[in-house]
C-alpha cells in the first residue's frame, strides 16, 4: 500500500491566494529629485493573481530579476506589500512580526535556494530541527517524544538512518543532504504551504531530480500546496501541475503545466522554451520556421520605468501598435488535457487578432 492510499481523497482545496499583489521598492532619492515631486520605484511585482491549492505544485517561471523571489517573500509575509490582498483559507492576512507572524509561519513555510546559507554552520542538524519543532510547539512532552519527532522528520526527507545525520554539522553534509535538512526544518512546523525559491538550482544536476522527487512525494503524502520557483521551464513541466510565467514583474501566461510547456502561447513563454538547450533543434539552426521570438534583441526592461502596455512589447516580434499602449488582459485558451485552465495576457489572442 502506498502512503497516498492511507490519506483521504485530495480535494485540491485553495489554501493561499494572492489578488492584485503589488510590490514597489522605492529608489533612494538623489539631490535633484529632492526639488521635484518625482518618486521613483522598482516595480518588482505588479497586480499578481495566484492560487495555491493543497496537493498541487504551482511553478513560477521567469528570468532573473522578473520578481519571483519578491513574490515568495510577499507570500511569506517577509515584506510588506505595496497593495493587493493575500488570503489564507479565504481570510485576508497582513502581519508585521510577533505572534501573528509565527502563527502564519506555522502554515506557510519557505525553502531557500542556498541551503548552506540558510543553515547555521556552528549548529548541528539536531539543533536546527529541535528549534523548529520547539518554535511551533511540536517538540513533544518528553525527551523521548522529541527524539522520536526528530527521527520522523529525517525519515520524511529520506535521510536514513536518522541517527547518522542528527549530530552532523552542515559542512559535513552534501548539498542535497543540506537541502533535505532545510526541507525537514520547514516540515517541523507541519505547514500546509511550502514556498520553494529555486530549491534545486544550487545543487549538482545529478541530485536535483532526487530533491524534486522528494518534494513531489511530500506534496502527495502530506497534501501540501507547493510554490516552485525556477528559471527552468523544462523542470516545471516535469514537476509542477500548474505553471505561471512571469516577465518583468507581471504574469504573462499560466495554466496546466503540460499545456503551457507543450503549447506555449505568449511570445515570451515561447522564447523561454526556445532558449532551453535542446539537441533536437541544433541541426535545424537557420531554418526560417524556427525564427527566434526575440529578434528585437534580448534585454529585460528597466523596472524603474517599465514599458507601457505589454512589458514584453519592445522585444516581441509580433508587437502591434496596441501592445505598446494597452495592458493586455488574460485571454482564455484551449487546454491539452481538456481540464484545468490556460490563459495568456497577450493581444494576439484577442478575438479577431492575426496570430
Ligand atoms: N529589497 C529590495 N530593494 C530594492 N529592489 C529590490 C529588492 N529586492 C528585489 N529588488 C528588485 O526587484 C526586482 C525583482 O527581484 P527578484 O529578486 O524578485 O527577482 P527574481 O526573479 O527572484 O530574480 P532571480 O532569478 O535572479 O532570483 C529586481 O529588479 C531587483 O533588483
Ligand atoms: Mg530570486
Amino acid at each position: 500500500m502506498t502512503a497516498t492510499d492511507t490519506e483521504p481523497a485530495t480535494t485540491h482545496e485553495v489554501v493561499l491566494e494572492a489578488e492584485g499583489l503589488t510590490k514597489h521598492f522605492p529608489v533612494r532619492r538623489g539631490l535633484r529629485s529632492l526639488f521635484t515631486r518625482e518618486r521613483k520605484a522598482v516595480h518588482a511585482v505588479d497586480d499578481l493573481r495566484l492560487t495555491l491549492r493543497r496537493g498541487r505544485v504551482t511553478a513560477l517561471v521567469g528570468e532573473s530579476g522578473s520578481g519571483k523571489s519578491t513574490v515568495a517573500r510577499l507570500l511569506a509575509q517577509l515584506y510588506p506589500r505595496t497593495s493587493g490582498d493575500i488570503r489564507l483559507h479565504g481570510e485576508t492576512i497582513t502581519v508585521h512580526g510577533g505572534r501573528k507572524f509565527r502563527a502564519y509561519c506555522r502554515q506557510v513555510q519557505m525553502i531557500f535556494q542556498d541551503p548552506f546559507a540558510s543553515l547555521n554552520p556552528v549548529h548541528t542538524v539536531r539543533y536546527h530541527l529541535t528549534r523548529a519543532l520547539k518554535i511551533h510547539g511540536r517538540d513533544g512532552k518528553t525527551s523521548a517524544e522529541l527524539e522520536d519527532n526528530l527521527r520522523q522528520l529525517l525519515l520524511r526527507v529520506q535521510l536514513t538512518p536518522p541517527e547518522r545525520y542528527l549530530d552532523k554539522f552542515p559542512h559535513e553534509l552534501s548539498g542535497g543532504q543540506r537541502q533535505r535538512v532545510s526541507i525537514a526544518r520547514a516540515l517541523g512546523a507541519d505547514p500546509e504551504v511550502l514556498l520553494a525559491d529555486e530549491p534545486v538550482s544550487m545543487l549538482d544536476v545529478s541530485i536535483r531530480l532526487g530533491v524534486l522527487n522528494l518534494l513531489r512525494d511530500l506534496k502527495e503524502r502530506l497534501n501540501l500546496a507547493i510554490l516552485y520557483i525556477t528559471h527552468d521551464i523544462a523542470s516545471a513541466r516535469y514537476f509542477a501541475d500548474e505553471t505561471m510565467v512571469m516577465y518583468a514583474g507581471r504574469l504573462v501566461e499560466g495554466g496546466d503545466s503540460e499545456t503551457v510547456t507543450q503549447q506555449p502561447a505568449h511570445p515570451y513563454t515561447r522564447l523561454l522554451i526556445e532558449s532551453a538547450p535542446d539537441p533536437d533543434r541544433l541541426d535545424r539552426v537557420g531554418d526560417p520556421k524556427d525564427a527566434p521570438e526575440d529578434e528585437a534583441g534580448g534585454e529585460p526592461p528597466s523596472l524603474i520605468a517599465p514599458p507601457t502596455g505589454c512589458r514584453f512589447h519592445p522585444r516581441c516580434i509580433h508587437a502591434m501598435p496596441k501592445c505598446s499602449t494597452e495592458l493586455p488582459p488574460r485571454f482564455e485558451l484551449p487546454v491539452i488535457s481538456g481540464e484545468g485552465e490556460h490563459w495568456a495576457a497577450c493581444w494576439l489572442y484577442e478575438e479577431g487578432a492575426a496570430k
